[in-house]
């Protein structure tokens, strides 16, 4: 029996076959226009995700009506004006498909949880309760939902349904999940209407079998109709499985509903995680909501969802008869190509998503276009799907075995250089390695493996234990060189002591190249330095943060720890461990450095924003530490290549080297460049 036997079986859904039973769930992808026309940009991503084979594809959501918009950049099945353009879309990802793939539009309402900065309007919702999410974003009072205006919503989802009917979709997905409008009806949390359209489960559940009845009454008997659905709304007040399970009953009595895709959580600080989740969550998660709601429902097909990374994984699920299809999200942004692969065998050379939100999550939500740290060629399909040969075979030398230079080496020798690799050290890996060190990051190693074992398969010659420098890169004569050689944190050499032993880099406390005593100072406050925080208080240390002077421009200063880290999900829970088991000093700097202690002075002027932690003492103060570990600015590695610029006539400079920067911009350059030689 073939490993993922029941993963590449066709399916049928509603007359619909699936050429597995691989479901990409929607995905906002922030590429539509101001106006919530499908771009080309958005229509490049697609294809090349149909290209690749799952059995459905979920397109991001979209706003069935304005006041339900929630994102600049979402798509639009709000007026027929959108047609045209969700059919060049279709019609694109049907000629990339293989047969078998589908393309399904989700329909949606954001009810509170949107704001009028982005829809023009007061929010409308179930009861006039704001959501809860605390970025300022969703905090708006709601309008509560007239019957009248309840009776127009229910025919307007039916009319966005026609639309995407009309525009060449496969299938559409009514989004009842995560908070949104018809989610807020079902959820005691949000709804505490009296009438027909709230109290019972029975009366919550109304305005989702309307939309269903009126929905089915459009699009007709075979055009597939599935449903997302929260299996535990994951917030005090809200549904758990309990209900859910009836929930899914009373769905598929209506007879209207082709699948229902289970998932949880909702924008609440207490369950965003659940909804797209970090590292820190345990894979597939969610498997047993899947398995509660299939044993609820009498045949319904059921999707599951939750950090199912891989085949095998995936695989399991449907072994243990949890559900009928499984949602690999972001597993199919980091590779596209996961379905073929899955089918053609091929699982070790599957790019692994490694949880990390920085292309995904963690820019949609800012409003950005969607991309992916381990794929960078996710959003830029146009120019970087294809690689072009190369017009002319060069020998390209890279130093430096980290995420930029390896990309950067993969895609060169893909284009038909010929690679070789320096990497000083015994590992491949560089900075991602620590990366993955502290706790829940562990996945971040799951990057550099990948790519070092890319490397060989393509061809690229890698030399472990070679440093380089200007004698052997002139003694190598290459026609391009790279250089990835990193970054080093910048030792503060202007307070006293910190040539001491005791002081140290974030690289040598994570490498375990020096020793750390029982008592740690950390200097900086960037996601590295209070993940490194977090790393040292489970290994019994105790832990002091001193954010340092960058805090004055934040208007709270804890706003301005793992200030890099600006995922909803991902932030927060990291500060929510992370303050459990650390001191957090703030407003303070180090002075001095001595033996066995370090003096703390207050920092200087309070910037006028600060009024959160208003400053008392002005006297400096002494902490008993072992050890002081920096973590402040970075400085690129470069004094080895003095003098090349006049040996080799073309250089580039990748990742931490170019400047330091988050691990997504290194490989974004690393596959820029390597495109570019
Ligand atoms: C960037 C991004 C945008 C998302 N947008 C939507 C959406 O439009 N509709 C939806 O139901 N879920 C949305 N989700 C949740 C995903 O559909 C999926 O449930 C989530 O990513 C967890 O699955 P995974 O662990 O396989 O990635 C989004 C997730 C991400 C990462
Ligand atoms: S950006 Fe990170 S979390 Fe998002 S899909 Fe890519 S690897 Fe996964």
């Amino acid at each position: 029996m073939n490993e993922v036997n029941l993963l590449i079986a066709p399916g049928r859904i509603n007359g619909m076959t699936t050429r597995n039973r691989i479901v990409m769930s929607s995905a906002c992808t922030a590429m539509c226009s101001l106006e919530g026309y499908v771009t080309e940009q958005m229509i490049d991503y697609y294809a090349e995700r149909g290209r690749g084979g799952a059995g459905i594809i979920n397109v991001g959501y979209s706003y069935v009506d304005i006041r339900g918009k929630t994102g600049k950049h979402q798509m639009s099945t709000s007026e027929d004006s959108a047609i045209p353009y969700m059919r060049e879309l279709t019609k694109a990802f049907h000629a990339a498909s293989p047969v078998g793939t589908n393309i399904g539009a989700q329909l949606n309402h954001a009810g509170r949880q949107t704001n009028r900065e982005i829809t023009g309007f007061v929010p409308e919702a179930p009861s006039p309760i704001p959501g809860p999410f605390p970025t300022g974003r969703h905090m708006e009072v709601p309008e509560e939902l007239s019957i009248a205006r309840i009776h127009e919503l229910v025919k307007i989802f039916a009319q966005a349904a026609w639309r995407c009917k009309e525009a060449g979709f496969d299938l559409v997905e009514i989004h009842a999940a995560h908070g949104y409008l018809l989610s807020q009806f079902i959820s005691p949390y949000s709804n505490l209407r009296t009438d027909e359209y709230g109290g019972t489960l029975e009366k919550r559940l109304r305005i989702v079998q309307e939309v269903l009845e009126e929905t089915r009454g459009v699009v007709g008997p075979d055009f597939p109709v599935g449903i997302r659905i929260n299996g535990d709304d994951m917030v005090d007040g809200g549904y758990t499985i309990d209900e859910y399970r009836i929930v899914a009953q009373l769905i598929e009595k209506t007879g209207y509903v082709d699948y229902i895709s289970v998932s949880a959580g909702q924008h609440h600080p207490d369950s965003a995680a659940a909804m797209v989740a970090p590292m820190s969550m345990p894979l597939g998660f969610l498997e047993y909501l899947g398995a509660e709601v299939r044993s609820a429902v009498e045949k319904t097909p059921i999707f599951i969802v939750g950090r199912i990374k891989n085949p095998i994984s995936a695989e399991g699920i449907l072994q243990r008869g949890s559900a009928d299809y499984v949602v690999m999200t972001r597993a199919l942004m980091a590779d596209p190509e996961l379905p073929n692969k899955t089918m053609t065998g091929q699982l070790d050379d599957i790019r692994p998503c490694i949880t990390c939100m920085q292309g995904c999550t963690d820019r949609t939500w800012a409003g950005l276009d969607l991309t992916c740290l381990v794929n960078p060629a996710a959003g830029r399909e146009k120019t970087w799907s294809r690689l072009e040969p190369a017009p002319k075979k060069k020998r390209v030398l890279v130093v430096g075995g980290g995420p930029a230079g390896m990309e950067t080496a993969r895609v060169a020798a893909l284009r038909g250089h010929d690679v070789t690799l320096w990497e000083q050290s015994e590992t491949l890996g560089g900075t991602a390695l620590l990366a993955s060190i502290p706790p829940h990051r562990e996945e971040f190693s799951d990057l550099p493996r990948w790519l070092s074992t890319q490397l060989p398969k393509v061809g690229v010659k890698v030399i472990l234990g070679k440093k380089g420098d200007s004698a052997s890169v002139r003694l190598f004569a290459p026609d391009v060189l790279v250089a990835a050689t990193g970054a080093k944190p910048e030792i503060p050499e202007h307070v006293p002591g910190w040539n001491l032993p005791q002081v140290i880099t974030i690289h040598e406390a994570l490498s375990g190249q020096k020793e750390i005593g029982d008592r740690v100072l950390i200097l900086g406050h960037s996601t590295a330095a209070v993940e490194t925080a977090e790393w040292l208080a489970e290994r019994n240390k105790q832990v002091f943060l001193v954010s340092g002077a960058e805090t004055q421009t934040w208007e709270d200063p804890m706003d301005a720890l793992a200030y890099d880290k600006n995922s909803f999900t991902g932030r927060h829970s990291l500060m929510e461990s992370v303050m459990q088991k650390i001191e957090f000093i703030p407003f303070k700097t180090v002075k001095a450095i001595e033996e066995g202690f370090v003096t703390l002075s207050p920092m200087g002027e309070r910037h006028p924003c600060t009024t959160h932690y208003p400053i008392n003492d002005v006297t400096d103060e002494q902490l008993v530490v072992d050890t002081v570990i920096i973590h402040l600015r970075q400085r690129p590695v470069r004094a080895w290549m003095e003098g090349l610029d006049n040996i080799v006539s073309e250089i580039y400079k990748v990742g931490d080297c170019r400047e330091p920067r988050l691990a997504i911009d290194a490989m974004a350059d690393g596959g820029r460049v390597g495109r570019l030689i």
